[in-house]
């Protein structure tokens, strides 16, 4: 195939950290698509647990086995980054109805903006329904198991994060 006609989507989002919910969403949509890019977002505003080259990274040691997959980093105006990308869709995961509001309104925001990217909601599978990247940043903080909610990759970055190593 030729590579201008690969399908290629992007999967934003601030993945601090990257949890089992993230790579379940990975996991389902390197499957619908040809490549794809997930887009760590940075966020001037929002002082993070890690920094995004730190999750750029994990992520990449975490996605390691899955060749049609990129992590970019990217601040900006998502559906610009997509447009110079040439994505043809934004993935997001939803785990549970309340969900749905936020999502919906980024959606409808996305496509108001960049009406020829579709944005694909791809459900989490249920075991990890619950699990959501500040729920870990407190288990961490209290000294609790991580090891429920995140691929040992970023569990273990993230204990060497907590002891200052
Ligand atoms: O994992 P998050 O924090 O819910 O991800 C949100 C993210 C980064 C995907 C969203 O805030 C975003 O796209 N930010 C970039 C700015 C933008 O394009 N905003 C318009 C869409 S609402």
């Amino acid at each position: 195939m030729a590579p201008d006609s690969r399908r290629l989507a992007l999967y934003p989002g601030s993945f601090d950290p990257f949890t089992y919910g993230h790579l379940d969403i990975v996991k389902s949509a390197v499957n619908l698509f040809d490549q794809l890019e997930i887009t760590v977002a940075i966020n001037s505003e929002k002082q993070g647990l890690l920094s995004v080259g730190e999750r750029c990274e994990i992520i990449r040691e975490t996605v390691a086995d899955l060749p049609s997959v990129v992590v970019v980093p990217f601040e900006g105006l998502l559906v610009n980054h997509a447009r110079r990308r040439g994505a043809s869709a934004l993935v997001r995961g939803l785990r549970q109805v309340s969900d749905f509001d936020y999502e919906f309104r980024m959606a409808f925001a996305n496509r108001k903006l960049a009406p020829e990217i579709e944005t694909v909601l791809l459900l989490t599978s249920e075991e990890h329904a619950f699990t959501s990247s500040s729920i870990v940043r407190d288990v961490l903080r209290w000294g609790g198991d991580i090891s429920h909610f995140v691929p040992p990759t970023v569990a273990r970055a993230l204990e060497k994060h907590r002891s200052g190593k």
